[in-house]
């Protein structure tokens, strides 16, 4: 079992189709104890049966828009937990209107404020809030996508703010690395989830992926998961910093096969 007497905090698991709940199972699945945070109180119904199933009665609510909100639910944590081994950032948004158009056109002040501030800073709060409790040899991971790097339609603002998500993993790395903390990210392909709903015609990238990936197909949270355990446990002890691909290999495909086999 790769974590085994390890403790880990997940947030961002809103439903079963969550990645995190794919990364929750995993990490369960391997050992780890888990506790686990929510948005809001909406979102409580949805988790409790997933927190049970992988043995944990630690359940905090975290609005990562509110600092307030941030302190409070670590304190809440340390009441639990004296010290842990590391967090999953599994969080992601921007309001809907930029998530839909064409990107100069749909942009605004407020839409790359929010888009920045929950999918990108609320990371870094998180990690300072964590350090004082973490064990050595910790481990913080996150969630990104390849809008990071590459252009595609409607995903707009959130692009911007993975670009940023992913440098801000990186002077975490650089940041936390010498307390033995390592903090990297898995880019992973599209899912069907919450979140990923919102984006406008989301079900066409789905297909565009699958025809375009090496291997020819989507891949499942729960593919992820398993990358997130090992990321997480001392088998990765010399990665940090890192961005992982987790896309059936669609990243480096820059044309489908069959369009040139045909
Ligand atoms: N689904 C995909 O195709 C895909 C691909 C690559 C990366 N990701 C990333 O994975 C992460 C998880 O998304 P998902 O696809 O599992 O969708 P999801 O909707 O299941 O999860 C998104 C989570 O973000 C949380 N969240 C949003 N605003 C918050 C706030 N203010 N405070 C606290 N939590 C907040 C939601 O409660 C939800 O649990 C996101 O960062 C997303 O960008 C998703």
């Amino acid at each position: 079992m790769l974590l085994k007497n390890k403790k880990f905090l997940i947030s961002g698991l809103a439903n079963k189709y969550s990645i995190a709940a794919g990364i929750a199972h995993a990490m369960h699945r391997e050992g780890a104890e888990l506790a686990f945070t929510y948005q809001n109180e909406r979102l409580l119904k949805n988790l409790g049966p997933i927190a049970e199933s992988c043995g944990s009665d630690i359940l905090i609510e975290c609005d990562v828009s509110n600092d307030d909100s941030i302190q409070s639910s670590f304190n809440k944590l340390s009441k639990r937990w004296e010290k842990f081994d590391g967090f999953i950032h599994s969080i992601g948004y921007a309001p809907a209107d930029q998530l839909e158009g064409n990107f100069v056109d749909v942009t605004n002040r407020e839409g790359f404020k929010i888009a920045h501030d929950i999918s990108s800073y609320s990371f870094t709060a998180m990690a300072r809030e964590a350090k004082p409790m973490l064990n050595d040899n910790s481990a913080l991971l996150t969630l990104t996508y390849l809008g990071s790097t590459q252009t595609l339609p409607n995903y707009n603002v959130m692009g911007l703010a993975k670009a940023s998500l992913e440098a801000n993993t990186r002077f975490l790395a650089a940041s936390m690395g010498r307390d033995n903390v390592r903090v990297n990210a898995i880019s992973a392909g599209p899912i069907k989830t919450l979140a990923a709903s919102g984006v406008k015609n989301f079900r066409k990238m789905l297909s565009q992926h699958s025809k375009r990936a090496p291997l020819g197909r989507t891949i499942t949270a729960e593919e992820v998961g398993n990358v997130a355990a090992f990321l997480c446990s001392d088998y990765a002890s010399g990665i940090t910093g890192e961005i992982t691909y987790v896309d059936a290999g669609f990243n480096i495909a820059a044309m489908p096969l069959d369009d040139i086999e045909e």
